[in-house]
């Protein structure tokens, strides 16, 4: 397997990376209005091509991991802010589901967790599960004075400090725009 940074030739095979991750878990809840059998793609197709076009879009950190010449996952950390201070968000990270659990998603975590921190960042934000994310570094946010500055996301924030975190960074994490229209 090798991680590498996106190119522009990989858009097609990271559409269809995150509708095949992301497909399910948006069955459970989306696609009302769909007509039977019709079932529209999930928002993280979208999200990743308007991140594209948002002024926090950062082509550094945009990875793919890719097998045999085939684009197997990835992930992205765009331009955040915890009040005045720079900060990253990560996601959407998604794994094709034929080859989950196999360490793909944990290579582009440590992957992009480690270029972010080359690059003097001095910490990454995202929301996901209590479960998973941990064993990289995640604490919840809260616990270190940062907090989604849209409330329902408080429960599932969590945050990576990287070398250059300092206490002093504290306040309400705001996103790229693209991921308050999801
Ligand atoms: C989450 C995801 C990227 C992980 O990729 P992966 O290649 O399967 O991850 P790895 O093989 O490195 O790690 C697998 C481990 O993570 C755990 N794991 C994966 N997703 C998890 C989740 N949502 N909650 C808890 N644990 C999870 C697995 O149980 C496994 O643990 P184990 O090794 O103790 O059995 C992948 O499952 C995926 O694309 N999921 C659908 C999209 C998604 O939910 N993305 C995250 C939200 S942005």
């Amino acid at each position: 397997m090798l991680i590498r940074r996106e190119r522009p030739g990989d858009i097609p095979a990271i559409d269809l990376v995150h509708r095949a991750a992301f497909t399910r878990e948006y069955a459970n809840g989306g696609g009302q209005g769909d007509a039977p059998g019709i079932q529209a793609d999930p928002p993280e197709v979208a999200l990743v091509h308007r991140l594209r076009s948002d002024s926090g879009w950062m082509p550094t950190l945009s990875l793919v991991a890719e097998v045999r010449d085939h684009v197997v996952g990835h992930v992205c950390l765009t331009r955040a802010a915890v009040g005045p201070y720079p900060g990253l968000a990560l996601g959407p990270i998604g794994v094709l589901p034929g080859v989950q659990r196999g360490g793909v998603g944990s290579s582009l975590m440590h992957a992009a967790l480690g270029a972010a921190d080359a690059l003097d960042e001095p910490l990454v934000g995202l929301l996901g599960s209590l479960d998973y994310y941990p064993r990289f570094g995640f604490v919840p946010g809260s616990r270190l004075g940062i907090v989604p500055d849209e409330p329902a996301w408080v429960s599932h924030f969590q945050v990576r400090t990287l070398t250059a975190y300092e206490p002093g960074i504290t306040g309400e994490f705001h996103y790229p725009d693209p991921f308050y229209d999801l």
